[in-house]
């Protein structure tokens, strides 16, 4: 057995973490062999419910698990994570885009970047779930001037899935088929979820399906499909997310074959303004990650992966004043 990892994760009470936390306790995310030391975070106001989770994860008797801290002190819970997965933040209603949780939930990230800063290991990997993840992921780096801008991340994984299974089940084929698939930009409705590079079973997307189709009803479901969620639920999507921040930290700390997208900070890489942190196709080996180069791009995405650009410098500029 490996020494344990501590893995932080806050909004320890929310709908998110009552599937994340369990999964990640089963060995999901850093795999069988691998302890974990359980560190939540919460606001005073919810520390009951979440004492509630602690209580139902010790009665799971997880043969991973070796110890669980439960607190409403951001320092406390990122002492020497290894780990940090910010899912708590307010979730949108309908009739809502993320950006507008900016006012809500902006705050949150810039107090938690300074926590991670000054507690944390200097190794974290740090995933923002937290809406609008980009823009929040962008103000905790910057709030945490002692850790590599590379060490936060945001998720799009959910979004990358979403495509996967949208083009697998339009073509007849599985997901597992599916080749360099992309998501570039934001996670929001102008994300561009790009086909023009996969392979379904060996053969190009593009000649298996139709334009119309492609531009029409597939970029639109996969963009809209958290609001869709939270239209038919009555609640934002919580198991699906859980799944995605657990494929993306397992991919990210253990590596993966193919393609996946991750929110990461721009190098400049396909003409993007650098700094903001934008969803890109990556690989991932050895514990960290690499953006993938030298897709030739057409009109058409380029013009779409401006647009989405476009709105993260625009959310970047709303939140000049946390950025420090
Ligand atoms: P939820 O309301 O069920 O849970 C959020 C929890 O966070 C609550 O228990 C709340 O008390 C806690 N919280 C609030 N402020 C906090 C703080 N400062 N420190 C610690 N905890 C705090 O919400 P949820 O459904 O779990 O969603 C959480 C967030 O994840 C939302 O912003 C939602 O929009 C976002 N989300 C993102 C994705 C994605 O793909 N990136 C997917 C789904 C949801
Ligand atoms: C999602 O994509 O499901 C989440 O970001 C929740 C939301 O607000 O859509």
């Amino acid at each position: 057995m490996k020494d344990p990892v501590r893995i932080a994760i806050t909004g320890g009470a929310g709908q998110i973490s009552y599937s994340l936390i369990f999964r990640i306790a089963a060995g999901d995310m850093l795999g069988p062999d691998q302890p974990v030391i359980l560190q939540l975070l919460e606001i005073p106001q919810a520390m009951e419910a979440m004492n509630g989770v602690v209580m139902e994860v010790n009665d799971c008797a997880y043969p991973l698990v070796r110890d669980i801290v439960a607190t409403d002190d951001a320092n406390v819970a990122f002492k020497d994570a290894d780990y940090a997965l910010l899912v708590g933040s307010r979730p949108r209603g309908p009739g809502m885009e993320r950006k507008d949780l900016l006012e809500a939930n902006a705050a949150i990230f810039s107090v938690q970047g300074k926590a991670l800063n000054d507690s944390a290991s200097n190794d974290v990997r740090v995933l923002v779930v937290g809406n609008p993840a980009n823009t929040n992921a962008l103000i905790a780096s910057c709030n945490a001037p002692d850790l590599d801008a590379g060490q936060f991340t945001a998720m799009t994984r959910l979004d990358h899935n979403r495509a996967l299974t949208q083009l697998a089940q339009k073509t007849g084929k599985h997901v597992t088929d599916v080749d360099s698939m992309i998501v570039w930009g934001n996670h929001s409705a102008t994300q561009y979820p790009d086909i023009s590079q996969c392979q379904v079973d060996g053969k190009p997307a593009l000649d298996l399906v139709e334009r119309d189709w492609y531009e029409n009803d597939f970029i639109p479901t996969v963009q809209q499909r958290g609001a869709a969620i939270i239209k038919a639920r009555g609640a934002s999507s919580a198991a699906s997310a859980a799944s995605a921040a657990i494929d993306h930290m397992r991919d990210w700390a253990l590596g993966c074959d193919g393609i996946v997208s991750m929110s990461i900070p721009s190098d400049g890489s396909y003409g993007i303004e650098e700094g903001i942190i934008y969803s890109y196709p990556v690989r991932c080996k050895g514990g960290s990650y690499e953006i993938v180069q030298g897709f030739e791009l057409d009109a058409f995405s380029k013009e779409r992966m401006q647009a989405t650009e476009k709105e993260l410098r625009e959310e970047r500029t709303a939140v000049e004043h946390l950025l420090g």
